[in-house]
């Protein structure tokens, strides 16, 4: 079985394919291709909704051929498509005028590869461009007959450390992996999840203003470094080999009594310990990085052990998603203070389409069982 997924919910255009052969117990990602937009959208300090809807306009057919090459399913055929479809099609992408010229030449030029199903991220994440993603997979649908398997983004981002450094999934055949707690800390979600099977939710805790990812980006530009900022305070925070008091920033709500955060307040300390010493910047730069990191990180961690304290079920293991969970300082702390902890690959942190492929998977099983 072949799963084609598709992501566009926010700067990062994926497009993946997932193979899945039950009786070998082989779950592996094939392709998987990944065009970032930072360079469009770092001089406005953020993402940019309409700039980049148009570029998973632009994005997606390269993208997808790319991914049919490289399973060696990508078929010329004799040119021509008929009208009948081509009215079709333009219904489809009556929004979308560029992926339509582009798809037309796709579906004249290509055959129908053997994709079994579309997956595609339905939410959240900024509409226009999420309507790129489904319109497209609605497309695709359309012309080779396959269903499709709306997935939630978070839902991606929970399971993305199942796949390993070759794309396979050993673990996702198996039953004895729930209950699971998981924390999703990217740049829009601040999540601990309670997850007793595949599909069974429990949101034990959230942020109540920025996301983790958010902070590390406004702080960042606090400390006039590029956007996306979390690499960056990575980076330079590298050069401090000792944090000491002379800089002290807060930890908002690390004693509160329930698993919610809150980073906004931990920002507003930086902005007003740059504020009112601007100089502050230029001398003490690496160190105010380095002491933020830090406070984002024990918050995390003294939360996500509380919750494991708590057992809202009985835990098998921790999972952490998201961008947030590429920072080495994280998965340092995380690995000392709980033993059964997982990241994902650092290729599958940010947003890809491979996480909505194996999502997808888990949905088409359940489906199978049930
Ligand atoms: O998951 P993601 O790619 O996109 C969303 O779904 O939001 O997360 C992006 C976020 C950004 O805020 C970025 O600054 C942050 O992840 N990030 C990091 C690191 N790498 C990316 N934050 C801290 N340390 C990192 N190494
Ligand atoms: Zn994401």
């Amino acid at each position: 079985m072949l799963i084609l997924s598709i992501e566009t919910s926010c700067d990062d255009t994926g497009v993946s394919i997932l193979k899945v052969d039950k009786r070998k117990r082989e779950v592996k990602i094939l392709a998987n291709f990944i065009s970032s937009q930072i360079k469009i959208h770092r001089p406005y300090g953020g993402v940019v909704p309409s700039l980049a809807k148009r570029e998973h306009q632009n994005n997606l057919v390269p993208l997808l051929k790319k991914s049919l090459k490289r399973v060696k399913i990508l078929k010329e055929k004799e040119r021509g498509i008929n009208l009948d479809s081509q009215a079709s099609l333009r219904k489809i992408l009556d929004r979308d005028p560029d992926l339509f010229s582009a798809l037309i030449e796709f579906f004249s030029s290509y055959r129908k590869p053997p994709i079994n199903y579309l997956a595609v991220t339905i939410g959240p994440g900024l509409e226009p461009c999420l309507w790129v993603g489904i319109n497209f997979a609605k497309a695709l649908s359309y012309f080779w007959h396959c269903p499709i398997i709306p997935i939630n983004h978070l839902e991606g981002h929970l399971f993305s450390s199942f796949l390993n450094s070759r794309g396979e999934a050993p673990f996702v055949l198996k039953k004895n992996i729930f209950p699971l707690l998981g924390l999703i800390i990217s740049g829009g979600h601040t999540e601990l999840i309670a997850v007793r099977q595949f599909g069974e939710y429990k949101i034990l805790g959230q942020t109540r203003d920025d996301a983790a990812g958010e902070a590390f980006d406004k702080v960042a530009r606090l400390l006039g470094l590029p956007y996306p900022g979390g690499k960056e305070i990575a980076q330079i925070a590298k050069n401090v080999s000792q944090l000491d008091n002379q800089i002290s920033l807060p930890r908002p709500m690390i004693n509160s009594p329930d698993l919610d955060f809150s980073f906004s307040g931990l920002k507003t300390a930086v902005y007003y310990l740059v504020k009112d010493n601007p100089e502050i910047i230029q001398q003490k730069r690496n160190l105010i990085a380095a002491e933020f990191q830090q406070a984002v990180v024990d918050v995390l961690v003294e939360k996500t052990v509380k919750a494991l304290k708590e057992k809202e079920w009985d835990y098998k293991m921790v999972v952490l998603g998201g961008g947030v969970s590429a920072n080495l300082l994280l998965r340092k702390v995380f690995k000392e203070r709980i033993s059964r902890v997982i990241f994902p690959q650092l290729k599958y942190c940010s947003d890809n389409g491979a996480m909505i492929a194996l999502a997808a998977w888990y949905h088409i099983q359940k489906r199978l069982d049930s």
